[in-house]
């Protein structure tokens, strides 16, 4: 009898060792979640130091008919021992049900702020583990584009903001989760995720989906329509719509190239694969980099493989962004200003530093331009560090934060020299990788890791550059043989010294002859650009980089034969990043009637929200 008790207490005693180790391992893990040092995230009104989310299953129905999402989206959650509830943010969503570890909960939604929408405040005890919320969006949801045609198409967009409009979530880039996805949709159709993805259709309709490695919402995505898969390489490939699939096949088969040369420079790519869905023309952006699976424009397709820079951009994010993310939307430039250096960086590994010189002197141009304009704006917006407290985050989507950010990386390199900045560059993703950094604790580790000596700290000016205007004495200057040849040709050409046939435009590649194109001065006559047009056919070319360039020229000469090109061009094309000079070049040069009407009668019901909203600014109805 003895030996037995003693026998079960030595089990019991054992087994409970056992499990508290485990619950012990569990517990420490979550409280480094909930004390992970956050700084406050003015655009988000979750409270992830009180209870946050980890792990996210969804489940969703979509419905192209009511353009809608039904939804359940189960969280589960870690809690401080005092915690009483857990807030997620939802904009234009319709809550229909809370359930707090599997019953009925009560929740509280609060009052809607522009753009950044409602907290959505759920009753839990710090014990709670798993929260339940049914739901559905709205057909306007600002993050969903739905697009009609032969066959439908949807697409979301989640940064920076707008997961919130199609997920209840702690939409700020230091809240990261993981997430399973079991979505449904019509059975002729596919669903692709910023997951493991499936390469076939099936005929339920019904894809499953699994992000095992914990990313920030503004990384949700969702793509659903009626495309098909082409493997590039061993880790790549591409997905495409039938008509484009040859295409995008051919245009991006260098993708595994690139991914090649991007973890020979900063170290082991983490998210196993790496696809690319071209998606409708009306995305609003160039490329997006959801994790495992780039979302990318199709106005990248130009049948020579001139654009992939912006795949190499994308790609480039899979360190800079999704595995080291920017603390808030202040911290863009710690997504961005790396990205575009790490973007160079792999294209003069893959192309020669020719090519990447072009780009950089490209880059430089469009920085002093836009310098310019915000500094007649608003000054501060010219700082590193951004201030977007009651601003929409998109203001800070400008040259600043990618290209003055490449910049004062770029000066370091040129600084410490290449083999020690690689070197820090390296360690820095490899020790923050999933985790937040802001740009304060960004500059004590450099001035720790990199710029050990005094002189070093005070020869990059670096609080210039994070918290100073305009551009610092000691910018890098960006020298290109090509480029400058090219500046000789507007002058020679402008002033009829270099006739039109002898122009080297047939052996000129995309960025001498995008160079080319935005240089052209006041004194440049619309006969001279007829001349130019009718010699080198440019209205009909099919790098759309050029196109757009030569669009500007036609607007602001008046080359009405061009107007036909324009208007489909705008009709079709949804990219912000064209859309804006476009129909601003109209409005500065007095032909405001027809930005409108091409805008408002035909244009705009074919955009995403992110290119409305600045549209609507930008061409008010009278
Ligand atoms: N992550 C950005 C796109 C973005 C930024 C969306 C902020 C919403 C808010 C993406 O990586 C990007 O920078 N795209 C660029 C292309 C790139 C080559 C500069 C674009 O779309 O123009
Ligand atoms: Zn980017």
């Amino acid at each position: 009898m003895r030996l037995f008790n003693t026998l079960v207490l030595a089990l019991t005693l054992l087994s409970l060792i056992g499990c508290s180790n485990e619950s012990i391992n569990n517990s420490k893990k979550s409280q480094a979640i909930l004390d992970m040092k956050r700084a406050t995230d003015h655009h988000s009104f979750s409270k992830p130091n009180e209870s946050i989310a980890t792990h996210l299953e969804w489940d969703a129905n979509v419905d192209f008919d009511k353009r809608t999402v039904s939804a359940t989206a189960t969280y589960s959650i870690s809690s401080s021992k005092d915690a009483d509830r857990i807030i997620f943010d939802i904009r234009e969503l319709n809550i229909e049900s809370v359930t707090v570890d599997g019953t009925e909960g009560s929740y509280e939604i609060g009052a809607e702020m522009p753009f950044i929408g409602s907290p959505l405040s759920i009753n839990i005890t710090p014990e709670t583990k798993e929260i339940g919320i049914t739901y559905s969006t709205q057909p306007g949801a600002d993050a969903f584009l739905w697009v009609e045609g032969s066959s439908p198409f949807l697409f979301t967009q989640s940064q920076a903001i707008l997961a919130r409009t199609w997920i209840p979530c702690q939409d700020s880039p230091g809240v990261r989760f993981t997430y399973n996805a079991r979505v449904t949709v019509p059975n002729n159709l596919m669903a692709l995720m910023s997951a493991e993805n499936p390469t076939d259709k099936n005929n339920l309709g019904v894809y499953e989906f699994k992000m095992d490695q914990p990313i920030p919402s503004y990384l949700l995505a969702l793509a659903v329509g009626d495309v098909e898969f082409r493997s590039v390489g061993e880790h790549t490939g591409v997905y495409a719509t039938p008509d484009l699939i040859d295409a995008a096949e051919y245009e991006f088969s260098e993708m595994e190239d690139l991914l090649v040369a991007a973890e020979g420079l900063y170290g082991k790519y983490s998210w196993e694969r790496y696809d690319l869905l071209v998606l409708p023309a009306a995305f609003p952006f160039g490329g997006m980099e959801n994790p495992r699976l780039t979302f990318a424009t199709p106005t990248i397709i130009a049948g020579d493989r001139s654009l992939v820079s912006l795949v190499a951009h994308e790609l480039a994010h899979s360190w800079s962004g999704n595995l080291v993310t920017n603390s808030t939307w202040d911290d863009f430039w710690l997504n961005e200003g790396f990205t575009v250096y790490f973007e160079q960086r792999i294209m003069e590994a893959v192309y020669g530093r020719e090519i990447s010189e072009m780009l950089a002197c490209l880059s430089y141009q469009g920085l002093v331009d836009e310098v310019d304009e915000i500094m007649d704006l608003n000054p501060n917006d010219t700082h590193l560090r951004l201030h977007l407290k009651d601003r929409n985050p998109d203001d800070g989507m400008t040259a600043i934060a990618y290209d003055k950010g490449y910049m004062f990386l770029r000066m370091l390199e040129e600084t410490v020299g290449r083999e020690t900045f690689d070197q820090f560059l390296k360690t820095y993703f490899d020790k923050h990788a999933f985790q937040v950094m802001d740009t304060d604790n960004f500059i004590s580790y450099m001035n720790e890791n990199l710029l050990v000596s005094d002189d070093l700290k005070a020869s990059t000016k670096t609080e210039e550059w994070i918290d100073g205007k305009g551009l610092p004495s000691n910018c890098p200057i960006v020298k290109s043989e090509r480029i400058e040849n090219v500046d000789k040709a507007v002058k020679s050409w402008s002033t009829g010294e270099l006739s039109t046939e002898d122009l080297d435009w047939e052996n000129w590649l995309y960025q001498e002859r995008y160079r080319f194109l935005t240089n052209l001065g006041e004194d440049v006559t619309l006969d001279q650009i007829t001349e130019l047009n009718n010699a080198y056919s440019i209205n009909s070319i099919g790098n759309n980089e050029v196109l757009f360039a030569w669009l500007e020229q036609a607007i602001r000469k008046n080359h009405t034969d061009s107007y036909e090109r324009l208007e489909t061009f705008l009709v079709n094309v949804g990219r912000r990043k064209f859309l804006t000079p476009l129909y601003r070049a109209m409005k500065e040069t007095g032909q405001i009637e027809m930005a409108l009407d091409i805008y408002y009668n035909k244009a705009r019901k074919n955009y995403h929200s992110v290119a409305t909203a600045t549209m609507d600014e930008l061409l008010p109805k009278e």
